[in-house]
């Protein structure tokens, strides 16, 4: 076999291997979301974002409201608020502390409860258990285990990085300790998160493997995907939180309009959905339809031959509709000074004493425990 045919059948082969696998991955979570819905209790949801900058009606879509449905069916919800990260494609400055602050007000404002027993929200670099746990991981995966991963890959890629910071190389097995640190075995998100959620199941099944005989001590998590179809900016790209094209939840009416306003369509004056022929059409009729309830094609249908500004004020009108309940929630958190403080330190407090029971837990399985503390 001549080496470029066989570079071919090494990609078939990996493509293969990674439809099957997100074959499996999507049973996996059909079959979680039966377990959650009879037995709730059972389900923990770790998920989280990096602190890049406040949420965006893509994140809120495609993720965030399923976390608040996912936690009104009784699922107790932590919130990962991925500091360390954000670290990995840019350097410290005082934004993050500022992205941080906003998370925590769009997650109140959307009705994300991380004040009582129902969930909580903290920044992983204020846990350092949760940190050390990526010690005994990282002697658990292969350096080319790692070096698979194509979400890295695809995310050097979009950033334009050409070398990588060995935390950036390892964010992955971090990740994985942010989800079995507090025994998470339902991560929601997209497919992307998928080569992450796999390392997690594998580093779980290896330390159960290797250190728990007939007693395993991480559960596998599940990757439970959203069914909330990808939203673009108003200029046809992906959404994207320094982009200029992105409607946040914390917008107001007049922000959201003059976005809207100078959102990309087409000449065509009838509107109509079609995806691949009219992308950003069909992009501004599917928000009105996330936000609606109703279908792009029958919001379609009633704009008509009014073309696109008519489009645009039914879609701007759709936005502030849906979020003006919401926006107030957030303009009242806002001017409650000691909020965020008050959520993210009682969120490190009851995820450190998660965190000191595992790795504590961890080190004796590890025989890393000599019966002193
Ligand atoms: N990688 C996720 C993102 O970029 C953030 C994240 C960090 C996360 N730790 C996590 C998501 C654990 C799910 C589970 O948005």
């Amino acid at each position: 076999m001549s080496p470029e045919n066989d570079s071919v059948s090494k990609n078939l082969f990996h493509e293969t291997a990674a439809s099957a696998s997100l074959a499996s991955a999507e049973e996996l979570s059909k079959t979680a979301l039966k377990g959650i819905r009879s037995n709730p209790s059972k389900y923990r949801v770790l998920t989280g974002e990096r602190p890049t900058g406040p949420l965006h009606i893509g994140h809120y879509f495609g993720s965030l409201k399923r976390r608040v449905e996912l936690q009104s069916l009784g699922v107790e919800t932590w919130l990962v608020i991925a500091d360390y990260q954000a670290l990995t494609d840019r350097v410290g400055s005082p934004d993050l502390q500022e992205a941080v602050k906003n998370i925590v007000l769009d997650y109140l404002a959307i009705g994300l409860d991380v004040l009582s027993d129902k969930g909580v929200a903290f920044c992983h670099s204020q846990i350092p258990e949760l940190n050390q746990l990526l010690l005994p991981f990282l002697s658990l995966v292969t350096v080319s285990e790692i070096e698979r991963n194509p979400t890295v890959k695809s995310e050097m890629e979009s950033m334009g990085i050409t070398s990588m910071s060995g935390l950036m190389f390892n964010y992955p097995v971090h990740q994985a300790a942010d989800i079995l640190f507090c025994h998470g075995n339902i991560v929601p998100g997209g497919r992307d998160q998928l080569p992450h959620v796999e390392i997690a199941r594998r580093i779980a099944r290896k330390f159960n493997t290797t250190y728990c005989g007939d007693r395993p001590y991480f559960e596998e998590p599940t990757l439970l995907f959203g069914d909330a179809p990808m939203l673009l900016g108003t200029d046809g790209r992906k959404m994207g939180k320094s982009l200029k094209n992105a409607i946040f939840i914390r917008d107001d009416e007049t922000t959201t309009a003059a976005l809207l306003k100078k959102a990309v369509t087409d000449s065509e004056k009838r509107i109509t959905y079609e995806p691949v022929r009219r992308p950003e059409v069909s992009n501004l009729l599917l928000i009105a339809s996330c936000c609606t309830g109703r279908t792009p094609e029958s919001i379609a249908e009633e704009i008509g031959d009014r073309g696109g500004s008519a489009l645009k004020t039914f879609v701007t009108d759709a936005v502030n509709t849906y979020f003006s309940g919401i926006r107030e929630k957030r303009r009242a958190y806002e001017k409650d000074p000691d909020i965020v403080r008050k959520v993210l330190a009682r969120g490190t407090e009851i995820a450190r004493e998660m965190a000191h029971k595992t790795i504590t837990e961890v080190h004796k399985r590890m025989f890393l425990d000599y019966g002193h503390r």
